[in-house]
């Protein structure tokens, strides 16, 4: 990657405030950060939710590890660099979209407890919640959806988290779900009143 520093640049200010946009939406952006290994429910319940809330009437948008991998990350691998930067420029798309007032969820593994605190700290308080979906795992090597456990323990991929590589569960998460006891509906709902406790969408009936 370059190491040259961009210069001679100025910040722009817009003519319309994250205010105008979020009464135009009627919500409030905000990022809920969905941490946890592989198979451990992140993308699917992210994904409920995305569904529910917009089945509400509201603006919300998934940023998947997988998908954002295929395209913006391609170039990233796994290594601890690598998944550094990956979550660097999550942490700065998310910030994007919470600015527009979007309902923003990421779910990326994101080991690093330090590159998950450089996230929160770009998006800034009361706009960063982490969602530790705290399943066990040998939950998430016996659902292995992708087969990659499997790869994994016969040493065909190396580095591969929760096997030869650490995870750093989250100390203060704002919500914890075990998938092994709850369902993607059931974690949606949680997250659903979360979202209206905090004031960035209404109760259902105001
Ligand atoms: S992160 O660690 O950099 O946050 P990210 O969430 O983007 O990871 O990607 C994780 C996905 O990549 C996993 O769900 C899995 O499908 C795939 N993957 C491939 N190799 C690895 C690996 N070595 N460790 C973890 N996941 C991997």
């Amino acid at each position: 990657m370059s190491t040259i520093k961009a210069t001679n640049i100025t910040w722009h200010e817009g003519h319309v405030s994250r205010e105008e946009r979020q009464k135009l939406l009627k919500q409030k952006g905000c990022l809920l950060w969905f941490t946890g290994l592989s198979g451990s429910g992140k993308s699917t319940i992210a994904y409920t939710l995305e569904h529910a809330l917009v089945q509400r009437g509201h603006l919300a948008y998934v940023l998947d590890g997988d998908n954002i991998r295929h395209g913006l990350n391609k170039n990233l691998g796994f290594s601890a660099e690598d998944r550094k930067e990956n979550i660097r420029r999550i942490g700065e798309v998310g910030k994007l979209f919470v600015d527009t007032g979007v309902i923003t969820m990421t779910a990326f593994i994101s080991p690093y407890r330090e590159d998950r605190q450089t996230a929160r700290d770009v998006c800034g308080k009361g706009n960063f919640f982490e969602v530790f979906c705290d399943t066990p795992l040998d939950v998430c090597e016996q659902r292995d959806p992708k087969g990659l456990y499997k790869k994994a323990r016969a040493g065909e991929i190396k580095g591969f988290t929760g096997i030869d590589d650490p995870y750093e569960a989250p100390e203060n998460p704002e919500v914890v779900i075990d998938t092994s006891k709850h369902s993607p509906q059931e974690a949606a709902i949680i997250l659903v009143d979360l979202l209206v406790k905090h004031g960035k969408i209404a109760a259902l009936g105001e």
